[in-house]
């Protein structure tokens, strides 16, 4: 059973490295991270097995709406349903401090997080054609409301 921490300094590191394998060119960098932890209005979530890494994921808390960014788990680690209790763990932490309703965009050819973001309960409600590039792609907008 993987551990959920909120993201901590210590955690950066490795949390960049696993975004670089995951993201590439898209990849938030240690400075992005850093500055996510001064905020007070975003919720980073990271999973552990011991000292090892497993994924993680986060949330900007705009009003009431909590944006979801940055979801990924390491590759050895995907298919185990990690990244379903990772973020049901971030909503269920988030609804206490006032989330009521929760987006995310994905690319429209990512089908395993689209599976696993209607898995949990997100329908969409939106495009944005051509929003993404390196390959380009068109964002789906998902929606979970109160
Ligand atoms: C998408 C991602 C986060 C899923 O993580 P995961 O821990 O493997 O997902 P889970 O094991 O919790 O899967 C939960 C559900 O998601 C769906 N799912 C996950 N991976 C899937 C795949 N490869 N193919 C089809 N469905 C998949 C399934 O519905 C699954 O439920 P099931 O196991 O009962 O079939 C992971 O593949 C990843 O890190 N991908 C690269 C980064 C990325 O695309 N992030 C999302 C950006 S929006």
């Amino acid at each position: 059973m993987p551990e959920f921490k909120r993201l901590s300094i210590e955690d950066i590191q490795s949390v960049s490295r696993l975004e670089k394998e995951t993201f590439g060119k898209e990849a938030w960098t240690e400075k992005d991270y850093l500055e996510v932890l001064g905020l007070s209005y975003a919720y980073y979530l990271v999973a552990y097995d011991g000292d090892t890494l497993l994924g993680s994921c986060g949330l900007r808390n705009m009003c009431g709406d909590g944006e979801i960014t940055n979801v990924m788990i390491a590759p050895e680690a995907r298919r185990k349903g990690i990244a379903y209790s990772m973020l049901t763990e971030l909503m269920e932490r988030t609804r206490e401090i006032g989330v009521k309703n929760y987006t995310l965009e994905v690319r429209s050819k990512n089908d395993p997080a689209i599976a696993l973001y209607k898995k949990l309960g997100f329908k969409e409600e939106g495009k944005r054609p051509h929003f993404y590039t390196e390959p380009e792609d068109d964002a789906i907008i998902m929606w979970i409301r109160q």
